[in-house]
C-alpha cells in the first residue's frame, strides 16, 4: 500500500491537550509542559494515538497563545524548549504521536515583524509583510474595507504615524493584537515553511492549522458586502457563515499547503489537520485532496443537532466527500473554542446532556476515519457556564463588553484527583487554577472515574482499547443499515454494527447480536433512547479481558 492510502493519520485518535488547563507542573495555576509530562501515562493508558497541544510559543496572550511573538521558543509560562524537546520524546517512547498548533494567518503585535512594519513606512519591506492599508474617505478616517474581526468590531486598526498624525491601518481577523499576514509575501511563506521544520527536526509529527482557510484573501481585499446582509452587528457568527467570502477559503490556499505536503519528502509521516470552516462538506474535502493536507475537522459534525436525519446526512456526506479525494474522514465532538458536548446536548437536562455526549461518542469511535477528543470530554465534563465576569479572560467576553458569553467555559481546567479544587490540577495549596472549578467536579476527576466501569473514563478506553483490537473496526469499510427514522445503523466490517438511538422510544436491538459495549444501560433486548452499541457480527460474547463496561448480553433480556 502506498503511504497515501495506509497513513497512520487516516485512523488516529487524537487528543486535544489545551495546554493551559491541562495540568499545572509548577503550581502557578496554568497548566504547562511539566504537566503534560507527568500525564503521558494517562494519555496512554486511555488509548489514543497521538495528542494535539495548542500554541505554546511566546506570546503575550491576548487570544491564549494565538497571538504568537516568536514560533521558535516556548512561552515561559509553559516551560522552556528543552522541557518541548523532552515532552516530544517522551511522548513517543509512550507511543504518542505529537502534533503542534501552527497560527500562520496572524502573529502577535509583538512579533519582531510587526514592530519593524510599525517603525517602518507605508510601502516599506516591513510592512509588505502584513497587510497595511490606507484608509478609505477623507484622510482616510474610513477603515480599507468592511471586512469585520471574528471577536466582533471592525477588522482594521489604524496606526499612528511617526509625527503622531493618524497613519495607515492593518488588517486583523481576530484581535488588534493579532495582525494578519499577508501571504502573497515570500518572506511570510519562507519563514512559515522554516518554522515548520525547525519543529519537524525536533521530532514533531505534524500540525493543526490554526485559521487554515483564512491565510489567502481576495486580490483587492474587496467588501463583503455586510451592510446588505442585514445582520447583527454584534453577532461573532455571521462572520463565519457568509461564503463565498474574500478571507475565507480562497483558490490559493492549496498552493501552500501543497507547499507544506511537500515536506513529506524528508518527514515521510507528517501529517496537517485544516482548522477551515468552510461550509459545505466537499469544501472541506478540498483541503485534503492528493498533495494537499491530510485532514480538516469536521465542523458539520461538531456544530451538528443531536437528530437522526441531520447526523445521518452529514455522516453519509462526510464518508462521500472525503473518499472522493482519496482522504479519510475524520470526527470530532469537541474543542476549547465550543461548549462542551455534554451541555451542547443537553436541553436543559444535564442528564441527558451526559447520556447523548456517550452516546455520540461511541458512535464517533465507531465511524470509519480519524477522530479528536478534547480534554476532559474523557470525563464527562459540562460547560461551566456560571464563571464569574472577573475570572473570564476570552477576548470574545470583554471585546463585546459581556454580550458574547466566550469560550472560557470549556476550557476549565481538568479535576484529576482529589475532593475539592484544585483537584490535583496543580499541588494543593498552589496559587489557585487561572479559571475557577466547580466543587461539583469531585465526582468527575480521574480518579473517581478510575475503577468506575460505567464511568465515561471507562467508556473511552474500552472503546479505544476495541477500536485498537477488534477486527470488526479495522479498515475503513462503511454502510448503513435500514434502520427506524430515529436510529443510525452503520455497518463496519461485515456484520460489525454501530447502532444509536436518537429518538424517545427505545428500540428492539437486532437479533443474534451480543453487545460488547453499550454507552449507557440497556434494557435487556431493548435499545433505549440517546444510546449507542457496537455489536459484533456473531453471537459469541467477544470480550477483551478487562472490558467491563455496560456489557449486556442479549439474554438478558
Ligand atoms: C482558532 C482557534 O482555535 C481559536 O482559539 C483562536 O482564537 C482563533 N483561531 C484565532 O487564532
Ligand atoms: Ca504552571
Amino acid at each position: 500500500m502506498s503511504p497515501a492510502t495506509h497513513g497512520w493519520w487516516r485512523s488516529a485518535v487524537t487528543y486535544q491537550v489545551y495546554i493551559r488547563s491541562f495540568a499545572d507542573g509548577n503550581g502557578d495555576g496554568i497548566g504547562d509542559i511539566a504537566g503534560v509530562r507527568t500525564r503521558l501515562r494517562y494519555l496512554r493508558e486511555l488509548g489514543v494515538d497521538a495528542i494535539w497541544i495548542n500554541p505554546w510559543y511566546l506570546s503575550p496572550m491576548a487570544d491564549a497563545g494565538y497571538d504568537v511573538a516568536d514560533y521558535r521558543a516556548i512561552e515561559p509560562l509553559f516551560g522552556t524548549l528543552a522541557e518541548a524537546e523532552a515532552l516530544i520524546s517522551e511522548a513517543h517512547e509512550h507511543g504518542l504521536r505529537v502534533l503542534l498548533d501552527i497560527v500562520p494567518n496572524h502573529t502577535s503585535d509583538r512579533h519582531d515583524w510587526f514592530q519593524a512594519a510599525l517603525a517602518a513606512p507605508p510601502g516599506s519591506r516591513e510592512r509588505a509583510r502584513y497587510l497595511f492599508r490606507n484608509g478609505r474617505g477623507d484622510n482616510g478616517d474610513e477603515p480599507p474595507n468592511d471586512w469585520r474581526s471574528c471577536f466582533t468590531g471592525p477588522a482594521w486598526t489604524r496606526t499612528t504615524a511617526a509625527d503622531g498624525t493618524p497613519g495607515q491601518w492593518y488588517l486583523h481577523l481576530f484581535t488588534p493584537e493579532q495582525p494578519d499576514l499577508d501571504w502573497s509575501n515570500d518572506d511570510v511563506r519562507a519563514e512559515l515553511l522554516a518554522v515548520l521544520e525547525f519543529w519537524l527536526g525536533r521530532g514533531v509529527d505534524g500540525f493543526r492549522v490554526d485559521v487554515a482557510h483564512g491565510m489567502v484573501k481576495a486580490p483587492g481585499l474587496p467588501d463583503v458586502g455586510y451592510a446588505s446582509l442585514d445582520l447583527d452587528d454584534n453577532a461573532v457568527a455571521f462572520v463565519w457563515d457568509v461564503f463565498p467570502h474574500p478571507h475565507w477559503d480562497q483558490e490559493g490556499l492549496h498552493e501552500i499547503y501543497r507547499s507544506w505536503r511537500a515536506l513529506s519528502a524528508t518527514y515521510p509521516e507528517v501529517a496537517f489537520v485544516a482548522e477551515a470552516e468552510v461550509g459545505a462538506i466537499d469544501r472541506y474535502a478540498r483541503y485534503t485532496r492528493p498533495g494537499g493536507l491530510q485532514q480538516a475537522f469536521n465542523f458539520p459534525f461538531i456544530k451538528a443537532r443531536w437528530d437522526a436525519a441531520t447526523l445521518r446526512s452529514i455522516i453519509d456526506e462526510t464518508v462521500r466527500a472525503f473518499a472522493a479525494v482519496g482522504a479519510a474522514p475524520s470526527w470530532v465532538l469537541g474543542n476549547h473554542d465550543l461548549p462542551r458536548v455534554t451541555s451542547r446536548h443537553a436541553d436543559g437536562d444535564a442528564t441527558r446532556g451526559a447520556r447523548r455526549a456517550r452516546a455520540a461518542t461511541l458512535l464517533m469511535l465507531g465511524l470509519p476515519g480519524g477522530a479528536y477528543i478534547y480534554q476532559g470530554d474523557e470525563l464527562g465534563l459540562p460547560e461551566c457556564e456560571d464563571l464569574p465576569a472577573d475570572a473570564r479572560q476570552d477576548p470574545i467576553f470583554h471585546r463585546s463588553g459581556g454580550t458574547l458569553v466566550g469560550r472560557d467555559g470549556c476550557r476549565v481546567p481538568l479535576p484529576w484527583s482529589g475532593t475539592e479544587p484544585p483537584f490535583g490540577f496543580n499541588a494543593d495549596g498552589a496559587t489557585s487554577p487561572w479559571l475557577p472549578q466547580p466543587s461539583t467536579w469531585a465526582a468527575l476527576t480521574a480518579e473517581a472515574q478510575e475503577d468506575d466501569p460505567s464511568s465515561t473514563l471507562a467508556l473511552h478506553r474500552a472503546a479505544l482499547r476495541l477500536r485498537r483490537s477488534h477486527p470488526g473496526l479495522a479498515g475503513e469499510r462503511f454502510s448503513w443499515v435500514e434502520s427506524a427514522p430515529d436510529v443510525l445503523h452503520v455497518e463496519r466490517e461485515v456484520g460489525f454494527s454501530v447502532l444509536t438511538n436518537l429518538g424517545p422510544e427505545s428500540v428492539l436491538l437486532p437479533t443474534g447480536t451480543t453487545v460488547v459495549l453499550a454507552s449507557g444501560p440497556l434494557d435487556g433486548i431493548w435499545l433505549p433512547p440517546d444510546t449507542t452499541v457496537w455489536l459484533p457480527p456473531d453471537t459469541t460474547v467477544w470480550l477483551s479481558p478487562d472490558t467491563t463496561v455496560w456489557l449486556s448480553p442479549r439474554d438478558a433480556g
